[in-house]
């Protein structure tokens, strides 16, 4: 195997000692920071996930505050829970993990969070500054993230060819607008080719930095990455190994095939994964800080 491997856990836990001196710090300060994480259902990898952001919560000092709704909550019940959460001032971050069930109107969930409290940077406003490259207030979590990574290996994006595979509000937008934000540890060229691309390939193997955001398991094969490539896989794709006889998790990218390949590259489970939850933690500091 020819890849370095970025631990995403390692850097991720370093990122979590930083955050939770700022925690400190804001404690003493009489500042408690807050952050309510709204569960609508019972989707499993939801759950997880959910369990994760909390146990985070706790490891840095930052109280989080659990909501449980059932699945066949209406956009009606959720707003009503968002407005409450809004006017408690010992909530600083409100999070809805998406995807809430389909009754749920995720986007006048997402309208309805407090600007101030969007700790995912999905509301129109945090969109809005993101892309014309204010500094202050929130970043999106996994693209964020995924900017640490490669920060913290070493990597620097600028005059490389970056392309994102993916072009999703949560991911692939927001991840191409960091990469050629006009900043140092940016600087990038970017391409972001979608489901609607035709011949994705002739893209990809032209990537010196390639970042995976998709949803389709194993998508990219060793034969779509530029030699020498820096590979980014944001996918957690659950599938049925045949072999194994049991489910097990993997990315968008074919590990086995893409390390042979690349210089650099990310595991799934264990890479980009725990640096969103790391994203989610800093962004409930810095609504704190913000207030
Ligand atoms: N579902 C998957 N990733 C995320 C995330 O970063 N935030 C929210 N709210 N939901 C998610």
């Amino acid at each position: 195997m020819a890849a370095k491997i970025i631990d995403g856990k390692a850097i991720a836990r370093e990122i979590n000692q930083e955050t939770a001196e700022i925690v400190a710090k804001l404690a003493r300060e009489g500042k408690k920071v807050g952050l309510a994480v709204v569960l609508v259902g019972e989707d499993p990898a939801s759950c997880v996930y959910v369990r994760n952001k909390i146990r985070a919560c706790a490891e840095v000092g930052i109280e989080s505050k659990h909501i449980n709704m059932p699945a066949d909550s209406t956009t009606e019940d959720v707003l009503k829970v968002i407005a409450e959460l809004n006017a408690d001032d010992s909530v600083d971050g409100i999070l809805v993990q998406s995807p809430p069930p389909p009754q749920v109107d995720e986007a006048a969930v997402i309208l309805a969070i407090d600007p101030d409290k969007d700790v995912d940077c999905f509301a129109e406003r945090n969109v809005g500054r993101l892309l014309i490259g204010e500094k202050k207030g929130f970043h999106p979590c996994t693209p964020w993230g995924v900017m640490e990574l490669l920060r913290r290996s070493g990597v620097d994006p600028r005059g490389k060819h970056a392309v994102v595979i993916g072009r999703s509000n949560i991911v692939g937008k927001p991840m191409a607008a960091l990469l050629m934000q006009k900043a140092a540890g940016a600087n990038a060229t970017v391409t972001v080719v979608h489901s609607g691309t035709p011949d994705i390939a002739r893209y990809t193997r032209d990537a010196d930095i390639l970042v995976a955001a998709i949803g389709k398991p194993e998508f990219v094969r060793g034969d779509m990455i530029k030699p020498g490539a820096v590979v980014i896989d944001v996918g957690i794709n659950r599938i049925f190994d045949e072999q194994l006889g049991k489910h097990r998790l993997v990315g968008d990218v074919n590990f086995a095939e893409a390390s042979e390949v690349a210089s650099l590259i990310t595991p799934v489970p264990g890479g980009v994964g725990p640096m969103t939850i790391a994203g989610l933690l800093r962004n409930a500091c810095i609504a704190k800080e913000l207030k």
